[in-house]
């Protein structure tokens, strides 16, 4: 019950000092508007009561009363001013990116996110930055709208197809750790699935992270399999192909591997290792019968390694 009411009046996971802010702003006006309601009904009711009909009370005429009048105009008039000020402020903060930050390229398509670092790492699904840091996104769409929301740090700007957009915050000490962003424009049939990891790293774990190019392959280079795996969460493809046998937007990787897989334009082809690295690199070229051309294009998006490790983990889903 406390930790209900505690949610209820104070905002939780403040991840960068925006979100202080614009917690700061809301709460404030939350609060000013309980007051305020307070104050219009709460006389408003008695009232009622007070002056209830009773056979022969009669309400003496009024005409106006221009010092209650003139107060109740000019106050609200100055609060909302200030309250005008006061979101300028905060949006004014946001709007324009601090000169010195860390930039990090984002693109959104349907239906997963692909980060570009400074030095030309990439990732999919996952981005790292450094605690303490200004970071600013550089935005853009490869098809519709969408919406980089990431709730923690209380950022949240559309992606508009054929325009960059940015946003910007510097995630503080408390923050290291995972954090989730998720799109806020319906983009279409993956909308809801169209999460990324936002990972605040501390120094040297971000420095470790770019040294090996955004992966810990070193740790799985024996277990290729393994390391299929976590490609397959990472990178997006669990979003469409299910490992269960289960339906869903893409063909199912189960029992998938050596059979003759039936395309649309009625011929067949062989899952091999040459058409699961064409479809992962040329999507369009061979779609399987039943299916929609969704899939988009994982050309420079997956090391040689990743590829290899997501030929070995549908091999091994018998
Ligand atoms: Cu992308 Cu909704």
């Amino acid at each position: 019950m406390t930790e209900w009411l505690r949610r209820m009046m104070l905002p939780v996971n403040q991840g960068s000092d925006f979100a202080r802010e614009v917690d700061f702003t809301f709460m404030g006006l939350y609060w000013l508007s309980v007051v305020l309601f307070l104050i219009v009904i709460g006389p408003m009711v008695y009232f009622t009561w007070r002056y209830r009909y009773k056979p022969g009370r009669v309400t003496p005429h009024q005409t106006h009363n221009t010092v209650m009048e003139v107060t109740w105009t000019v106050i609200p008039t100055v609060i909302c001013f200030l309250i005008f000020l006061w979101g300028v402020n905060g949006y004014m903060k946001f709007a324009v990116p601090p000169g010195e930050a860390l930039e990090i390229q984002v693109v959104g398509k349907q239906w997963l996110w692909t980060f570009e670092y400074p030095d030309g790492t990439r990732s999919v699904n996952e981005m790292h930055v450094p605690v303490n840091k200004n970071i600013r996104l550089v935005m853009s769409s490869e098809d519709v709208l969408h919406d980089f929301y990431v709730p923690d740090m209380r950022i949240k700007r559309d992606i508009v197809p054929g325009r960059y957009t940015q946003e910007w915050f510097r995630a503080d000490n408390g923050a290291i750790g995972e954090h989730t962003s998720t799109c806020a424009e319906y983009c279409g049939k993956g909308h809801s699935d169209m999460h990324a990891k936002v990972m605040v790293d501390t120094p040297a774990d971000y420095d470790k992270w770019m040294a090996t190019g955004g992966t810990e392959w070193e740790d799985y280079k024996t277990h290729m399999q393994d390391w299929g795996k976590i490609q397959y969460d990472r990178k997006g493809c669990s979003t469409c192909h299910s490992v269960d046998g289960s339906a869903s937007k893409g063909p199912t990787w189960k029992g998938i591997w050596g059979t003759m897989v039936k395309l649309n334009d009625g011929k067949s082809v062989l899952v091999d290792e040459a058409y699961v690295r064409e479809s992962m690199m040329l999507p369009q070229a061979k779609i399987v019968a039943g299916f929609d051309p969704i899939m988009p294009t994982f050309q420079g998006l997956l090391r040689e390694n990743e590829i290899q490790g997501l030929m070995a983990y549908i091999k091994s889903l018998k």
